[in-house]
């Protein structure tokens, strides 16, 4: 019988880093001065950041070791099993091989605390006393208030109004590690009250809160930022989900030839991909798949330029596919998949064909999504059904040729504080919603000119 788990020692936790932008055939440009527009230096970014986060976000050393003490908290979790979906391969009748490797057996219940405990390492250990953030779905924001109290730290989350309406356990799991949480856009920041002024009932989106976080660390000496997604840095801190799955795929005896994950700013897909991007250099026939909603579809239908990474206009510009910085995004249930960019190293990725996109429905996720829990048991988190819908799609294809392909999947994390939107799918209240190409065409009129 062939094992459902593949589970590794804790002495098998990665002690270092893997950094793709030493492997990449393209790597991305250079992020520019939102103001002058000329590359950015450590000193424009110390505002914000720590001085080591920053040398990680410019380094091209292939790898980068990983500070004793984050590998202790790191440790209270990892590493995560990768599970063989053998029920789900059995309900599918498909001839191919199903692996999924499990990030929502994390406290906070996804990915997002493998960058979250070093980013409040670096800033604890540079002397920070509070940090501040966005959220989206709540993911982020639980695993900050998370890390932060182990290197005691205050966190304030700037959560997306649509998602502090929708989950409110979220809420209370960032209270209960020690996280302060409102509602963004708010009146507490100068962005936050020009977007009050302007749309009242503005539901936010990642990009206003963004703009919050932001000015918030900007304007307070003892506060800095710390993004969940998008940058290097924080790629890097994720590469431990593929540095591990490709120890797991050996142990299985299997290599991968499809990776599929799903794509809000990058970070789960990036790191999990990242440690087989050499491999797939050599090996045209394996393919990667980033896969993002019909309703926020970045990568399939932005425009490849430089863009702001936040609605007011605060951040570096960075060269990402992006469906323009003023894009409010249907209040579709994946709330972590609502982006308006996506992480340079995934864009420049995916412009010279090293991976490939794709953009799914929700209905067809949920459907997905449901399927895995009845077979495989894990209720999945919204945004991870997108990995899944996709991943079942491929195997459906292999039991029509009748080829035995290995399809691996990253299941970012599990769906315990989204049954509202299970609900909702249940009760036939969601519908699809393909974002309409006017309104990309107007996003992408407010490109800056670089
Ligand atoms: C469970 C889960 N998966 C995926 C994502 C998307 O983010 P990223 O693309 O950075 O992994 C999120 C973001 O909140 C998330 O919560």
């Amino acid at each position: 019988m062939s094992a459902h788990r593949i589970l590794l020692g804790e002495d098998a936790l990665p002690r270092k880093w893997y950094n793709v932008l030493a492997d990449m055939k393209t790597k991305p440009e250079p992020y520019l001065h939102p103001g002058t527009k000329k590359p950015v230096g450590p000193d424009d970014l110390s505002a914000i950041f720590p001085m080591e986060l920053i040398g990680q976000e410019v380094s091209t050393d292939r790898w980068i070791d990983i500070p004793q003490e984050v590998l202790d908290v790191l440790s209270l979790w990892r590493p995560t099993p990768l599970h063989r979906a053998l029920k789900l391969e059995q309900a599918l009748g498909t001839p191919a091989h199903i692996y999924y490797k499990n990030e929502s057996v994390s406290p906070p219940g996804s990915h997002k605390p493998n960058t979250a405990v070093p980013q409040a390492y670096y800033n604890k250990k540079a002397g920070i006393k509070r940090l501040a953030t966005e959220t989206g779905a709540g993911q982020w924001g639980s695993a900050l208030s998370f890390a932060c109290k182990y290197f005691d730290l205050e966190c304030m989350v700037y959560m997306v109004k649509v998602s502090y309406q929708q989950k409110p356990y979220r809420r209370s799991m960032m209270h209960t590690w020690g996280g302060t949480v409102i509602p963004s856009p708010s009146d507490k920041t100068n962005a936050g009250r020009a977007i009050l002024a302007q749309f009242p009932d503005s539901p936010g989106s990642l990009g206003i809160a963004i703009s919050e976080a932001v000015e918030d660390a900007a304007t307070r000496k003892d506060t800095n930022y710390a993004l969940g997604s998008v940058l290097n840095h924080v790629i890097l801190h994720q590469s431990v989900i593929g540095l591990e799955t490709q120890k797991q795929l050996k142990i299985a005896g299997d290599e991968p030839d499809i990776l599929i994950g799903c794509t809000g700013g990058g970070s789960n897909f990036g790191g999990f991909v990242a440690p087989f991007i050499p491999d797939k250099l050599e090996n045209e026939k394996m393919r990667i798949i980033a896969v993002e909603p019909s309703s926020c579809p970045t990568l399939t239908r932005g425009a490849f330029a430089y863009d702001f990474g936040d609605t007011a206009k605060m951040t570096p510009l960075m060269k990402m596919y992006t469906l323009g910085h003023d894009f409010v995004p249907p209040g579709i249930h994946a709330g972590g998949l609502r982006y308006h960019g996506m992480a340079p190293i995934v864009s420049a990725m995916k412009g010279d064909g090293t991976i490939e996109a794709v953009a799914l429905d929700q209905l067809e996720c949920f459907e997905a999504a449901v399927l895995f829990a009845r077979t495989e048991g894990i209720i999945p988190a919204p945004e991870t059904s997108h990995a899944i819908c996709s991943a079942i799609k491929e195997a459906r294809k292999c039991k029509e040729t009748g080829e035995k392909k290995t399809i691996v999947f990253n299941l970012s994390g599990h769906g315990h504080f989204d049954m509202g939107a299970y609900d909702a799918y249940f009760a036939n209240k969601l519908v699809n919603f393909p974002y309409p190409q006017e309104a990309i065409e107007k996003s992408m009129a407010s490109l800056p000119q670089v």
